[in-house]
């Protein structure tokens, strides 16, 4: 834009003044004017499917690679992913070649123009993993049960150097079977065996189960290890144990001060569970997830404690004595957390920003990747962003903002979101690379606006406006579909109705589409309800009835339990008709 002060004659004091006052317009204006060519600049070169404060830019660097768990990036800007095929995702096709990714952007274009599968593969029988971390000239990455490492050598991309195990043996078994890890300069491998159970209950995930004491999972699980990764062939133990009480820790990082932090998935079902203790939003507000500063013989609480966001303090759980909030007994003896965050959110990535592209305000923070929820139906699933948490000598030096958010798309939950960020990692260049595990996609995420810019939350995804209209559980669409559905022998379409209405969460407070996704596609906590095959009996309403009633204690195919009625009581009616609609969508597709 550009003012033009209008030639002619000015007379006068009044006409000075007018001058003068032009002149400021004009000057201001030319202010104007660069901010917007500034602002041209910045524009990104594609409309991203991401929201992000302004002045940043996202580009989709890679696509479809599987499921991309988290990430590591070389100081040549070389992008290595490792991918998971596990009990997570039992339908999943298995990529071809290995699970470990190789990516390169040669043009400088934000996009990868070379990418390269290599190591383990499914052809081998192995399902890849989580953790992968760069240690001097060192790509390691958990593969199955072990950590194995390449060296990196040449000018080529993937790896030609032989597969060394560092470390192998880590338990595979119940509801995370992932090992995350991080190394730090010296060489100390720190390595995450997180839980087999919700809170180590004498039966998993089932209502008034009592919790174990004492736990003897916490001798192989729910906490974090140390190994040395320049060591080949140790074997887990529980000798090596670094600190405990650690649910489930799976991003991890250093500060620059050498600090390390990892997240906690918080527990699950203190509403399910315990109904009479704790309300349905209780439920939904509890545990804060938590960020941590690993300390060497740390107890974190698990499973005998969980954080209370509002009273800021870890209270006894239910299983172990815990009274709905009040008790406190041994948990005041726990270390706390540093960050907290809303419940479910489920904290899959961190990584401190230690580049210098992005806003002075960032630097020594952290970004967190949210995984997103399952059990908070009926109340709308949250999470599915990467968040900022300011941070300066461990210690939050301001309030967490959402700093990207849209991953999900119209349906914010696990088996309808389109994607959900599990991984990060910063460039060399300062630039944050995004890794998302249910579509195989990879962000690149730059800056070119003001250094001094303040921290600032990404904007409302345009998509989440349009769709927080209309309501999103059960899906748009979804209504109609009811007349589409087949009805079972002797029931109704009426029931079948009903049926949908309480698998969604709203009728009883159930949480069937939070495991079994919005209209029963399945998600990597419950199987695919539609496409016509059946683990526990042969579909009919009686076997559906059935497993309803009595839940799954030991899945098939599954890491965690289904509890009886999915954990809240459903009245014989309720369950029939709720069973007509799992019938129902079994048998629309034959
Ligand atoms: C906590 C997660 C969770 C919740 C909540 C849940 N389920 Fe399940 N469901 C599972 C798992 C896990 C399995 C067993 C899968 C396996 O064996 O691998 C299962 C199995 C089933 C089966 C048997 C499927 C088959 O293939 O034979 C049915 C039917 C079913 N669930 C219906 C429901 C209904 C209806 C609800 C809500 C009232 C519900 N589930 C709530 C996780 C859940």
């Amino acid at each position: 834009m550009r003012v033009v002060v209008k030639s002619g004659r000015l007379h006068g004091t009044l006409g000075r003044a007018a001058l003068v006052l032009a002149l400021l317009v004009a000057a201001s204006s030319l202010v104007l004017a660069e901010d917007l060519a500034r602002a041209e600049d910045r524009r990104c070169p594609e409309s991203s499917d991401i929201s992000l404060p302004d002045g940043f830019c996202a580009t989709i660097f890679a696509d479809k690679l599987g499921h991309v768990r988290q990430l590591a990036v070389t100081p040549d800007g070389v992008v290595y992913a490792n991918t998971w095929s596990g009990a997570y995702y039992p339908d999943a096709p298995r990529p071809k070649g290995g699970f470990l990714v190789a990516l390169k952007d040669t043009k400088g274009t934000g996009k990868a123009d070379v990418i390269e599968r290599f190591g383990p593969s499914s052809t081998a029988g192995v399902k890849g993993g989580t953790g992968i971390w760069l240690h001097k000239n060192w790509l390691y990455a958990e593969s199955d049960d072990r950590i194995v490492r390449f060296e990196l050598k040449g000018d080529n991309v993937r790896p030609s150097s032989k597969l060394e195990t560092i470390v192998s043996g880590m338990p595979l078994t119940g509801d995370h079977p992932m090992h995350p890890f991080a190394i730090d300069d010296e060489g100390n491998l720190f390595l995450s065996s997180a839980s087999a159970t919700n809170t180590c209950e004498v039966k998993n995930r089932m209502p008034h189960s009592p919790g174990q004491e004492p736990c003897t999972e916490l001798d192989t699980r729910g906490g974090v290890w140390r190994y040395d990764a320049n060591k080949t062939g140790q074997v887990f133990s529980s000798k090596e144990r670094y600190a405990t009480g650690i649910r489930n820790a799976e991003g991890y990082d250093f500060d620059t001060a050498g600090r390390l932090y990892a997240t906690q998935h918080g527990r699950d079902q203190l509403h399910e569970n315990w109904p009479e203790l704790y309300s349905q939003q209780q439920g939904f507000e509890l545990p804060a997830e938590q960020v941590m500063i690993l300390k060497i013989g740390a107890n974190y609480g698990w499973p005998f404690c969980y954080y209370d966001p509002e009273q800021k303090k870890l209270v006894l759980a239910p299983e172990y004595g815990g009274d709905g909030g009040k008790k406190v007994g041994q948990c005041s003896e726990y270390e706390l957390p540093v960050a907290v965050f809303p419940a479910h959110w489920a904290p899959n990535d961190l990584k401190i920003y230690k580049g210098s592209q992005f806003p002075k305000a960032y630097r020594g923070g952290a970004f967190i990747a949210f995984h997103g929820s399952w059990n908070r139906a009926p109340g709308p699933q949250a999470g599915y962003n990467v968040v900022f948490q300011p941070l300066a000598d461990g210690k939050p030096s301001g309030d967490y903002v959402v700093f990207a958010d849209g991953f999900a798309g119209p349906n914010k939950e696990p088996g309808g979101a389109a994607r959900r960020p599990s991984g990060l990692a910063i460039g060399p260049d300062g630039a944050l690379y995004i890794g998302d595990d249910k579509s195989g996609r990879i962000w690149r995420v730059t800056y070119t606006g003001d250094p001094n810019a303040v921290i600032q939350a990404a904007p409302e995804p345009m998509v989440e406006a349009a769709a927080s209209s209309g309501g999103t559980v059960p899906p748009e669409g979804a209504q109609g579909a009811v007349a589409d559905l087949p009805v079972p022998p002797g029931a109704t379409r009426e029931e079948v109705a009903l049926g949908m209405r309480i698998f969604h969460g709203k009728d009883v407070a159930a949480t069937c589409a939070g495991c079994h996704g919005a209209n029963g596609i399945g998600t990597p906590v419950g199987p695919d309800l539609t496409n016509g095959t059946w683990l526990w009996g042969d579909g009919s309403i009686q076997a559906i009835t059935k497993a309803i009633r009595h839940g799954v204690p030991q899945p098939n195919q599954h890491p965690g339990a289904m509890p009886p009625y999915g954990g809240v009581p459903l009245p014989d009616d309720k369950l029939a008709a709720v069973a007509t609609y799992v019938w129902a969508i079994g048998h629309a597709k034959q």
